[in-house]
């Protein structure tokens, strides 16, 4: 399949997981991309290549994506180079967890810039482009704690329902000149932090996931391959978990 040939994709804080993940796929069904991450290195120059080598334009740009005037420069840069997006998937996404009574507002400040503040930056900084040309893709990475919560994490399930409702409303508002915006609300996803918790943790999770298995970098990536793609032409601000059914609950 050529699912998004002569497209352009960017992704956020895509060097490794969920992004770079992303980028392969995205690459695969022909996508352009341009990908961003806070620093330069091995991971980033290795995707750089790899892209590459499927045969598509692949450009890496340093930039912090909780920074409004960086983002504001790679949107130049894109469309000084590029002159179009047709998907944008705001991935990059860090935790700072801490039971409410221990948690530092420095956290709460940090995981809100990151997470959600980003998503505004990149959504306000390429609207423009998309209104233009009338069309585009924007793909939202939440979380299930965004829908149901999670203790010792009320900053980052805070700033993922917020992603949740701007996705509704960007949808709202940019739908008339053909730009989407959609959420994917991922569950457990097998990482290496996941893949470090205690056995009986990860039975208790197994246990909760109709499916019974963990989710992959790829399972989510997927899911905004069909997001990205004229597959879902009349889909927009929608919340698409994957999870293996795990936000059905018990
Ligand atoms: P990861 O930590 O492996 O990758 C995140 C990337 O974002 C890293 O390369 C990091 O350097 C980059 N990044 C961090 N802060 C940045 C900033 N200010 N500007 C630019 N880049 C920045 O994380 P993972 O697991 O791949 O997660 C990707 C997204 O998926 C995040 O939004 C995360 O919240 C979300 N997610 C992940 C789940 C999981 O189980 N791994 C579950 C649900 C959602």
């Amino acid at each position: 399949m050529n699912l998004l040939k002569d497209k352009v994709a960017l992704i956020t804080g895509a060097s490794r997981g969920i992004g770079r993940s992303h980028a392969l796929l995205f690459a695969d069904e022909g996508a352009d991309i341009i990908f961003t991450d806070l620093v330069e290195n091995d991971n980033s120059a290795s995707l750089v290549e790899e892209l590459k080598s499927k045969g598509v334009r692949a450009h890496f740009l340093a930039s912090n994506a909780a920074d409004y005037e960086q983002t504001a420069e790679v949107a130049k840069w894109v469309a000084e180079n590029y002159g179009r997006l047709d998907v944008l998937v705001n991935n990059a996404g860090i935790t700072k967890d801490n039971l409410i009574l221990r948690m530092k507002p420095e956290d709460w400040d940090a995981v809100l810039a990151v997470n959600l503040r980003s998503v505004f930056n990149f959504t306000k900084a390429f609207a423009q482009m998309m209104m233009k040309q009338r069309s585009g893709s924007i793909i939202n990475i939440s979380s299930i704690v965004g829908i149901n919560g999670n203790a010792g994490q009320g900053n980052y399930s805070a700033s993922k329902a917020g992603i949740i409702g701007f996705t509704k409303s960007i949808a709202k508002e940019l739908g008339s000149r053909g730009i989407r915006c959609n959420a994917v609300a991922p569950g457990f996803i097998e990482t290496p932090m996941t893949q470090q918790l205690p056995e009986e943790v990860r039975k208790d999770w197994m246990s909760k996931i109709p499916l019974r298995r963990g989710g992959t970098d790829l399972d989510v990536a997927k899911t905004s391959l069909y997001l990205a793609s004229d597959l879902s032409a009349y889909v927009t601000g929608q919340v698409l978990s994957v999870d293996g059914g795990l936000v059905l609950g018990n």
